[in-house]
């Protein structure tokens, strides 16, 4: 059964400067997803390192903080059924070179670290960063 679920999702540093942000959002929105919140955030290392807390013993912990705060990246929370299974899917795998021709990754990018897009990646992790992210009143109601 699919339940209606929001997730987080955000156009790291690399998508921004590179003026992918419209076509992203296109992207979510012909596939029907709703959009509860979104925002154009400059991250501090404050916030990058607890949006990446569960990777700070990763050897690319450091790198991924420094990249995130490099620049705008634009936040969004999204709506609709299995939320996080179908923004992960279309934004394919990780490391860009794996990623399937037609997702995000697999379309625009190259580099595992400059990636293109963050979206969480399960229910725990998804209750973490929108409420890291975004305050109830910035979201909007049905
Ligand atoms: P991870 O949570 O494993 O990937 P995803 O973004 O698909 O959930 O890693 C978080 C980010 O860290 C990833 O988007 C890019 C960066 N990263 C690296 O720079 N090098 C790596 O080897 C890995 C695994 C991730
Ligand atoms: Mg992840």
């Amino acid at each position: 059964m699919s339940q209606t679920t929001r997730t987080l999702v955000f156009v790291k540093p690399d998508g921004v400067r590179r003026g992918l942000v419209g076509e992203i959002i296109q992207r979510f929105e012909k596939r029907g997803i709703r959009i509860v919140g979104l925002k154009m955030v400059h991250p501090t290392r404050e916030l990058a390192e607890k949006h990446y807390a569960v990777h700070r013993d990763k050897p690319f912990f450091e790198g991924v903080v420094n990249f995130i705060t490099s620049g705008p990246v634009v936040a969004m929370v999204l709506e609709c059924p299995n939320a996080i299974e179908v923004t992960r899917q279309m934004m394919g795998a990780t490391n860009p070179i794996n990623a399937a021709p037609g997702t995000i990754r697999g379309d625009f990018g190259l580099d595992i670290e400059q990636n293109i897009i963050h979206g969480s990646s399960d229910p725990e992790a998804a209750e973490y960063e929108l409420n890291l992210w975004f305050k109830p009143e910035e979201l909007v109601g049905q």
